[in-house]
């Protein structure tokens, strides 16, 4: 990892629906911030899944990269959305994972997850990190770059619909792995 200090940054990302428009803030997460966090995946998903899952990924050392877990900002200064990178690997080589990204629902549609999302994908390009890999709705995750990791001949270790398993390389100028995606412990894959 290089020096980069993360600094709060305001996003460019507005809220297209209301006739103000908001211009969130995104910074690296804080010890301060965890209970927001918990709260807003447990508020965007069904269940508590992807809250412990984010848990369990801070809590594993060869997963969880400080600097790369990103929330946006209210403009009361709560927590809105919340994007995570961690570490994976493609065969032998170093990748990064995006999700859970999660908004809270009475903020959703407004350019909170794109905002996160945007900055964790830039505070990675910035610390020299190449390729992210995503599974998603494959109607949301390619307005970031993202394309069927297929393209790549990158799979994942289970049986999912080629569109929705992703891939979003940071730097073209560095070669590509291929392979299969081996993740984090926590995600039980
Ligand atoms: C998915 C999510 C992170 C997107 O964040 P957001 O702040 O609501 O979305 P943004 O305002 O940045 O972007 C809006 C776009 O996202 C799309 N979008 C939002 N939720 C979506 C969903 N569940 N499926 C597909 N597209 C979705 C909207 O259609 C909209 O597209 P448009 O710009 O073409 O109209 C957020 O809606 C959320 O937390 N959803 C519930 C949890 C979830 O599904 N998380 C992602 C899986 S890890």
């Amino acid at each position: 990892m290089t020096g980069h200090i993360p600094r709060p940054q305001a996003s460019t990302e507005t809220d297209s629906n209301t006739p103000m428009a908001t211009s969130w803030i995104t910074r690296p997460e804080t010890a301060a911030d965890l209970a927001q966090i918990r709260e807003a995946n447990l508020a965007a998903f069904p269940t508590s899944h992807e809250a412990d899952l984010v848990e369990a990924l801070r809590a594993d050392r060869q997963a969880w990269i400080p600097s790369l877990s990103w929330v946006t900002e209210a403009p009361d200064g709560s927590i809105a959305g919340f994007a995570l990178l961690t570490r994976c690997h493609v065969d032998g080589s170093a990748a990064l994972t995006l999700g859970p990204c999660a908004v809270r629902p009475e903020h959703q549609r407004r350019g909170a997850g794109s905002a996160a999302i945007r900055a964790a994908l830039d505070a990675a390009r910035e610390q020299g990190e190449n390729l992210v890999l995503v599974l998603g709705h494959a109607d949301y995750y390619p307005r970031f770059g993202f394309t069927p990791a297929s393209g790549h001949s990158i799979r994942p270790p289970f049986d999912v619909e080629d569109k929705y398993m992703m891939a979003l390389v940071l730097d073209p100028a560095v070669p590509v792995p291929s392979g299969t995606i081996r993740y984090p412990a926590a995600f039980g894959v």
